[in-house]
């Protein structure tokens, strides 16, 4: 895999988009919706890149898989360096 760096706000951009709608402000989890700022860049990239695969890694994947198909690899780098810094007070 290629170490991209991602542009921070234009990743910030596409997370209040759409994620932003169940993760939270900032990622910061919503209810069931899992916390996910403060991961590793290699972490969320490897979440992301394998729910755009379409292959399930917990009981609500569907709703990921959904969410992450349309997501190019350069939106994949971008989201995942804006959620590794991103902090809601
Ligand atoms: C419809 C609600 C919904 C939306 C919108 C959504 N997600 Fe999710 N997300 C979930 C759920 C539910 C899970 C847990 C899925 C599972 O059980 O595998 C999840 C899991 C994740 C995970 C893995 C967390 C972990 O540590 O395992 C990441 C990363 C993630 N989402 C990022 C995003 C990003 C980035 C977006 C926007 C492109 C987004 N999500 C949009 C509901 C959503």
């Amino acid at each position: 895999m290629q170490a991209s760096s991602g542009d921070i706000e234009a990743g910030e951009t596409r997370y209040n988009k759409t994620c932003v709608n169940c993760h939270g402000p900032a990622g910061k989890g919503v209810a069931s919706y899992p916390k996910i700022s403060g991961q590793e860049i290699a972490y969320t990239t490897s979440k992301l890149e394998t729910y755009r695969d379409g292959i399930k890694i917990g009981p609500n994947s569907s709703l990921m898989i959904m969410m992450a198909k349309p997501l190019t690899d350069e939106e994949i780098a971008n989201l995942a360096a804006y959620l590794k810094q991103a902090t809601y007070e």
